[in-house]
């Protein structure tokens, strides 16, 4: 019998036809929202699951589906998932690296133009019929040519929107955790900085690291204090990196210029102080979002998948113990 699979939510046609000639699978092309009952329900029977960055998975849903022997997200983020708790239970945990990168650091550019050119409020305005024709003065922004960005999150993503930076001239410096190899700093023309000379030097701050519980409110009212009145700050990464209802205080008060914003604390809601700004750019989580990315991203989870029932490693596992454990 072919092992049993659940993808959580509506996905790509093609990906579900390379899963069902490996596996018997349950779908939800109707898109229906799965509360955590009824996802523990469904997947209490299945061995694996392909689940997307709003699915929970926790001791408690592991505690209730004893045949599961593998999570693959889809999606390079994995805070929605326990890994420690699927390692306590034998449960392989995957994500999605690389097959983004390009996409989302893409998507940062747009949103530091469109933060920094008022590209949201100016679209606004014009469609509300209010536009009187050319003016010398009109919805003027800040250049990103030759300005100076801060990156907060030297991975694969933060260092694919420094490159594109180059292109615009910027003067670039970043924060990690640890420094890049010097080739890498070398090529991308890019300075290592504590966090807050980037804070105070940079004209966009623009976030790129994983969610971590260090890195809940790294950005919070103290460190906007320490940005430019001029500079926009982008958050590319997770919600909870930034303290939401500070920056709205800090954007509202004029002690920064501008925000862009993809992700967000408690996401779908936002906080009611963005929602009613001019000066912030708010988009529904959609960096990675063009159909060939999300297709590359839904392929390789489901290869995870695939390595993982299928008895061979799975390409991105986050938890390499429980291979290890299964092999003694
Ligand atoms: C990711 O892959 O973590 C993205 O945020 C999903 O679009």
């Amino acid at each position: 019998m072919k092992p049993r699979v659940l993808v959580t939510r509506a996905n790509f046609p093609e990906v579900l036809e390379f899963l069902r000639a490996h596996f018997e699978v349950e779908d939800n092309q109707a898109d229906e929202a799965l509360t955590p009952e009824v996802l523990r329900e469904r997947l209490s029977d299945k061995d694996g699951v392909l689940t997307l960055p709003i699915d929970r998975v926790d001791t408690e849903l592991l505690q209730a589906c004893p045949r599961l022997k593998a999570v693959c997200n889809i999606a390079v983020g994995y805070n929605n998932i326990d890994v420690a708790a699927c390692t306590a239970h034998g449960v392989m945990a995957t994500n999605t690296p690389d097959v983004l990168t390009e996409t989302t650091a893409d998507f940062g550019m747009a949103l530091m133009l469109a933060a920094a050119r008022r590209m949201g409020e100016a679209e606004r305005h014009l469609r509300a019929g209010l536009w009187q024709g050319w003016a010398i003065d009109q919805f003027l922004g800040m250049d990103v040519n030759g300005a100076s960005l801060g990156i907060i999150g030297m991975g694969r993503i933060g260092q694919a929107l420094a490159r594109r930076a180059r292109g615009f001239g910027m003067r670039i410096r970043y924060h990690n955790r640890r420094r890049v190899a010097e080739a890498i700093e070398k090529e991308l023309q890019a300075e290592y900085a504590d966090l807050d000379t980037l804070l105070a030097e940079s004209d966009f701050v623009v976030l790129t690291l994983p969610y971590s519980p260090e890195a809940h409110h790294l950005i919070g009212a103290e460190q906007l204090a320490r940005m430019k009145p001029t500079a926009v700050l982008v958050n590319l990464a997770r919600g909870g990196v930034v303290d939401d209802a500070a920056l709205a205080q800090a954007l509202k008060a004029g002690k920064l210029y501008a925000a862009g914003l993809d992700v967000y604390e408690g996401e779908p809601v936002v906080h009611p102080g963005l929602l009613e700004l001019e000066n912030v750019v708010l988009m529904p989580h959609i960096a990675s979002a063009t159909r060939a990315t999300r297709v590359r991203m839904s392929m390789t989870a489901a290869r995870n998948l695939v390595a993982a029932l299928g008895g061979e490693k799975p390409p991105h596992l986050l938890n390499p113990e429980v291979w290890d454990k299964r092999r003694t």
